[in-house]
């Protein structure tokens, strides 16, 4: 029998990378391939690319630099290592790739690759690199079936794609180029991965998509169901605890999203929501289609639903043209919402978006103060979060042995990570936790009551249905 031979992936950028890592994983190993920690040893390195911004482009070339040392070295001990690049910059610069690192064996765009293993036998055979010339097809027809070994790998989290692709066109944006237009998933497909995910020991499913809530897929009465009647039913399906959602535009949140919010204990409190900014005029300007009241009315509206529910967002400081004051309508919207995180980026360029070509630019020392003002108020909210927890008894699922010996973690509805010292058994469960102090990124606690007996369940780790 042939070795199995070594596969290396690393992604960057979202949880769709993420997610995309093991399809490719469950892809090639019916190859012979298992994963490895390290690229060094790998007989296939794949980076697993993303193209939002600059930054995370150019990644990709400094470690396609590193790449070609491991490959030279790996060659030199008479082993041959190669190279895919896959992901959104693959999509968007393809043949651009190979020439300007020749040492790439091939480049896969994130629609082709179930075509992976073809691909390489192809660039063997032919002695050349190759980028995938397949044409966009069915994306979702590829998903192969997830192998029971690699699910319980997994641990007690998984994701699961239910859409892909935006339609939005926001104008500093390259998704809607990169991943094409909205798909979603039939709902008979989903409710299938997530059983076999709950029979594999799955306690948590995050639904994924760039445009989550946009999602419409079939259901199994022929007709088109929305997010929120998606999640009523994966809320049925036993072992699954906590349901989780991202990411949501604002334009797109229904009526029955909202509802599920209302009705399902198992639906985490915790909307990941980008803005972007403030601004009404720079919303315009970034084709967002909203203001920042319609945004704040969507807020209000889960708030309706579920007191306990917090958010994160997504902003950009200087977009092309944005004011002082401009910037300042963001600031006021963050303190207005109050989040429990979010994430701030520099606007950065993308080639082919019409942002791109807006002229009115904002000057680099401007965007860095601007950044600063911002991650400092978000900072602050977030501390105050964070803080709020000491005192309180908070459901935890655990997931796993903590660094710490002795200790294990979990995470919260908010996702931060709480530590607990407890024996490996509570690994899956949801438990009561009294939250007794944080450090930077994490809280400590103690488990509120002792732990049940296996099999048996406590109301916190059951879904209340609608
Ligand atoms: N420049 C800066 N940030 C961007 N994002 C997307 N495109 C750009 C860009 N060109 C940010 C948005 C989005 C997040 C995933 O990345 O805030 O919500
Ligand atoms: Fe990009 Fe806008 Fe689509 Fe989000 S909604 S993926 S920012 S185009």
């Amino acid at each position: 029998m042939k070795p199995p031979r070594k596969l290396h992936i690393k992604s960057y950028g979202c949880q769709m990378n993420v997610y995309d890592a093991q399809r490719m994983v469950d892809t090639l190993a019916g190859e012979g391939f298992v994963e490895t920690e390290s690229a060094d040893d790998a007989d296939l390195v794949i980076l697993n690319t993303c193209h939002i911004r600059e930054k995370a482009s150019e990644k990709v070339y400094s470690e396609l630099g590193r790449l070609r040392v491991a490959k030279d070295e790996a060659a030199r001990n008479g082993r041959e290592m190669r190279i895919a690049v896959a992901g959104c910059v693959a999509q968007a610069e393809g043949e651009e790739i190979i020439r300007r690192a020749p040492t790439v064996d091939v480049v896969v765009g994130p629609q082709s690759y179930h075509h992976l293993p073809q691909l390489l036998a192809r660039a063997k055979s032919e002695g050349r690199a190759l980028e995938t010339e397949f044409p966009v097809e069915d994306k979702f027809s590829f998903l192969p079936q997830p192998k029971p070994a690699a699910i319980r790998a997994r641990g007690i989290s998984a994701f699961v794609t239910v859409q892909e692709g935006c339609d939005k066109f926001c104008t500093f944006c390259v998704v809607p180029y990169t991943r094409g237009a909205e798909v979603s998933r039939p709902v008979a497909k989903i409710v299938d991965d997530v059983k076999r995910l709950a029979d594999n020991g799955v306690r948590e499913i995050t639904l994924i998509g760039q445009n989550v809530n946009a999602y419409h897929g079939e259901g199994p009465d022929g007709r088109t169901w929305p997010l929120g009647k998606l999640l009523h039913r994966l809320a049925e399906i036993e072992g699954i605890a906590r349901l989780r959602y991202s990411t949501s535009h604002p334009r797109d949140v229904e009526d029955s999203l909202i509802a599920a919010h209302r009705d399902l204990a198992g639906l985490m409190p915790f909307v990941h929501l980008p803005v972007q900014s403030g601004s009404d005029r720079i919303l315009a300007a970034m084709n967002r289609k909203h203001t920042a009241d319609d945004y704040r009315r969507v807020i209000d509206r889960f708030r309706t639903a579920r007191q306990d529910i917090a958010f994160s967002s997504d902003f950009i400081v200087g977009f092309p043209g944005e004011t002082e004051g401009e910037f300042a309508a963001t600031l006021a919207l963050v303190m207005q919402i109050g989040y429990a995180a979010a994430y701030s980026f520099k606007y950065s360029p993308r080639p082919g978006t019409p942002a791109a070509d807006m002229r009115e630019t904002v000057s680099a020392a401007e965007m860095d103060e601007r950044l600063v003002r911002l991650q400092e108020l978000i900072d602050s909210q977030q501390s105050a979060f964070n803080r709020a927890m000491i005192g309180n008894t908070v459901d935890v699922l655990f997931e796993r042995a903590a660094r710490n010996p002795g200790q294990i973690v979990g995470r919260t509805a908010y996702l931060q990570p709480a530590h607990v010292f407890a024996s490996p058994d509570i690994i899956g469960q949801v438990l009561p936790v009294r939250i007794e102090s944080r450090e930077r990124y994490s809280l400590l606690g103690e488990l509120a009551s002792a732990p049940p007996q296996a099999g048996q369940s406590t109301p916190s780790t059951m879904m209340t249905g609608a």
